[in-house]
């Protein structure tokens, strides 16, 4: 009998594909695009050699017991692997694959595109043109903050974060700061940024955006002494993920006028209750997790952790493995 492997979603075609051609694995699939219940997980990982999986399972001490010793390789289709244990992974030695440089550019195009929605006020304007608030055009109405002659800070200077500058560039943007554990000076050589503390960054850029892994370290450096050092015409922008930010602290901040507005394609918890107090914000502009959504970049995604599980399940190298 063949090795199984354990799918937890309705996956992109090339994703699919790849491990049914390849023979050497049963695949078995929840096949819905609604996440699969947590029971229904913990029941179907059990004697599975593969787990292909999405950064809406949390893969921790529980799945790898219910799944016992035969797994030997977890696939995730994301760039992020927060949502995996990889202390338990690693104690276990099991094998982790992710989906680096093939998002890059997708990732960097939304981040521009919110950026620009917020600052510009797309959402805010595009609502009142359909609900009556047009009345005229007025000098002082729907002004926002433009990208000529700004200063963007990138929190977390990776290939994401570099993308980003690369597009915003031909914006006019004069300078870009950023901050990261340490200076990246290859990087930031490419886009002639230069390494600030937060402090600074925070002080002087009129644009933030947030490209940064969550870590434990990363965990809730968006927060009010953030904020509280910001321009209160700066905007702020966060591709990454929710639990980098302060959301309580995001808040306060965009209704005392602290801070002049945010975009946000992460929140905690995803999806935000309805009734959240930042959906009631008109200068917060919230996406639902959508900064890889495009056909190609999904499809390479779904290739890519396909690959790699297939790999992982050979015991060759994998195109992108975590190094635990
Ligand atoms: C998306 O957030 C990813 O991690 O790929
Ligand atoms: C804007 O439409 C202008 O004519 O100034």
């Amino acid at each position: 009998r063949l090795p199984r492997v354990y799918v937890t979603r309705r996956i992109p075609p090339d994703g699919i594909k790849i491990l049914q051609q390849s023979g050497i694995c049963e695949i078995e699939q929840w096949d819905s695009d609604d996440p699969v219940p947590r029971e229904e997980l913990l029941k179907k990982v059990a004697g599975a050699k593969g787990l292909y999986c999405l950064l809406t399972e949390k893969i921790d001490e529980e799945v790898l017991r219910a799944a016992g010793p035969s797994l030997k390789v977890v696939s995730t289709m994301s760039v992020g692997y927060d949502h995996l244990s990889l202390d338990d992974l690693k104690k276990r030695g099991i094998r982790v694959g992710y989906t680096p440089d093939v998002l890059t550019e997708a990732v960097a195009e939304l981040t521009v595109a919110l950026l620009l929605a917020t600052s510009r006020r797309l959402i805010e304007a595009a609502d009142e043109a359909k609900n009556g608030g047009w009345g005229t055009w007025k000098p002082l109405w729907m002004c926002g903050n433009g990208l000529t002659q700004s200063t963007v800070g990138i929190i977390g200077l990776g290939r994401i974060g570099e993308a980003i500058a690369k597009r915003l560039k031909p914006f006019g943007v004069k300078q870009f700061l950023y901050t990261d554990i340490g200076p990246r000076p290859e990087v930031a050589a490419r886009i002639s940024a230069e390494f600030v503390s937060m402090e600074e960054l925070a002080k002087q850029s009129d644009f933030i955006t947030v490209c940064c892994a969550l870590t434990p370290e990363t965990q809730g450096i968006c927060n009010k002494k953030l904020f509280s050092k910001m321009k209160n015409t700066a905007v702020f922008i966060n591709t990454s993920r929710g639990a980098v930010v302060n959301q309580e602290d995001l808040y306060q901040a965009l209704s005392n006028g602290q801070i002049s507005a945010a975009g946000l394609d992460v929140t905690v918890p995803e999806p935000l209750p309805l009734d959240h107090p930042l959906f009631k914000l008109k200068n917060c502009v919230i996406l639902p997790h959508i900064a890889s959504a495009t056909v190609e970049t999904r499809n390479a995604m779904a290739a890519l952790a396909a690959n790699n599980l297939l790999a992982g399940l050979q015991g060759e190298a994998m195109p992108k493995e975590v190094p635990l």
